[in-house]
């Protein structure tokens, strides 16, 4: 194994052993009692960490020598088995008011960032055209343009977004009218032709090399980028971030993802596996690999920790009692969970039971429901610290998760021949899908 490559190998490993805390989605804690699938020695150990400790240990990969060995090696393997580097940051400059309207930092800071890294490739390549996928209001392409004068097509599968991406270049930019152009189209690993024929009416030499980009390209795209930067011969460099791992298309013919290994090494691995090992490469690993990363627990207060195990087990409390009683728990609103409901379970569950809906049940009348939730919040409230811990370790397994996905794309690009790297693009308590994969051909 070369020093740059992935152990696919050691990371199935550790996933298998650690499925527990993630193979089930965190609503299902108590309803799969994973809060007492902890080895007792870990949770000895665990429960008297100060905060402090705590953020140390899922920050830091903090370890007392004291700790059982097995603990000991679950921290140092998700420390070793984390390639995704850190980010190095360099000053941003003052963007012009135009290009922040509309724009939260975030976003300000995603798009100057990748712009950026976009350019320094494109110049060591002499690429002066880039093809933009899922290209959202054209944040993205238009501060290429404007920053370093890139032509852009910007592919869009939303029609909305489309309209609204050319209303503000029209407002906004119109000087790139002629440069920058967005199209409606939904991008599959089959829309090489396409492209190509579009390419051909917006290139201004037949033989002019392009780049692709995404930001943020959600599930199956980020891969058929992959795949039409192989396809596409005038492609020479990609420049991809996914995200939304878990919203990769699942074939329920064969029994797996469609785009979920698609490295020749990572299905070896897994050929050779000794267990099966789409027990635990399931959805809620996928959903693991695209949550935020363990550096949101730095500095985190006391407080904050006790209102997050308290959504965690209060939410965990609703799934048992509902999926007990062959009750659907639907969410009447986007976002359940509001920081006022965090006060005390009473409270919690007369908003929740506004805010969601459970089936067949008359939720303003029935006494016996709140009775039998609130029992059940009574019988597991005491584990508050111990789902806080639950969670803790299921960060420490985030980055090796990411790693995995990553590197599976890295080496399908490998083994099609081109130069591949993972590169941190932006600073992950911001944007926490901060790495693009990078593939020269
Ligand atoms: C998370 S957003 C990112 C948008 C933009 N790149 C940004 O960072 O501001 C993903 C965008 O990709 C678009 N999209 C998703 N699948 C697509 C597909 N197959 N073809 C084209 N666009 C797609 C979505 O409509 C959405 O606008």
């Amino acid at each position: 194994m070369n020093e740059d490559s992935f152990d696919f190998l050691e990371t199935l490993e550790l996933l298998d052993e650690s499925q527990w805390l993630y193979k089930d989605p965190v609503t299902e804690v108590l309803l799969k009692g994973h809060l007492d699938s902890f080895p007792s020695q870990w949770l000895d150990a665990l429960q008297d960490l100060t905060n402090n400790e705590l953020n140390d240990l899922v920050v830091n990969k903090f370890i007392k020598s004291s700790w059982p060995i097995e603990l000991v090696q679950f921290v140092k393997k998700c420390d070793k088995l984390n390639k995704l580097n850190k980010f190095i940051p360099v000053e941003i400059p003052s963007l012009p008011n135009h290009f922040k309207q509309g724009l939260s930092l975030k976003k300000q800071h995603e798009i100057f960032y990748l712009a950026k890294l976009t350019h320094e490739k494109c110049l060591e390549t002499g690429i002066n055209t880039i093809v933009d996928l899922g290209a959202g209001l054209g944040y993205i392409c238009q501060i290429l343009n404007y920053l370093y004068g890139y032509r852009i097509l910007g592919f869009e599968s939303n029609k909305k977004n489309q309209i609204t991406a050319e209303e503000r270049q029209k407002k906004l930019y119109p000087e790139s009218l002629n440069d920058v152009k967005y199209i409606c189209s939904t991008i599959t690993d089959e829309s090489s032709d396409d492209i190509e024929s579009i390419l051909d009416n917006f290139l201004n030499k037949k033989d002019e090399k392009i780049c692709i980009i995404g930001l943020h390209s959600c599930g199956d795209l980020s891969v058929n980028a992959c795949k039409l930067f192989s396809k596409l011969p005038r492609a020479k460099l990609l420049i991809i971030v996914s995200c939304c791992y878990h919203k990769i298309e699942f074939d329920n013919d064969s029994n797996k993802y469609k785009n979920f290994p698609i490295s020749n090494t990572l299905s070896a691995a897994i050929k050779n596996y000794p267990n099966d090992v789409y027990k635990f490469l399931n959805r809620s690993f996928l959903r693991l690999a695209c949550q935020e990363p363990a550096d949101r627990w730095e500095n985190m207060s006391a407080d904050q920790h006790q209102e997050h195990a308290f959504c965690v087990l209060a939410r965990a409390v609703l799934e048992f009692y509902t999926r007990q009683n062959g009750i659907n728990l639907k969410k009447q609103v986007r976002k359940a969970t509001r920081k006022s409901q965090c006060l005390d379970f009473d409270t919690y569950l007369v908003d929740s039971l506004q805010r969601y809906s459970f089936n067949n049940v008359n939720q303003s009348t029935d006494s016996q429901l709140t009775n039998s939730i609130k029992k059940i919040w009574q019988d597991n409230k005491s584990k508050l610290n111990t789902a806080e811990i639950y969670t803790g370790l299921q960060l420490l397994l985030q980055a090796p998760c990411e790693s995995l996905v990553l590197n599976d794309r890295r080496s399908w690009l490998i083994e099609q021949g081109y130069n591949s790297q993972i590169i941190p693009i932006s600073n992950s308590k911001i944007s926490p899908r901060c790495h693009a994969i990078v593939a020269i051909k």
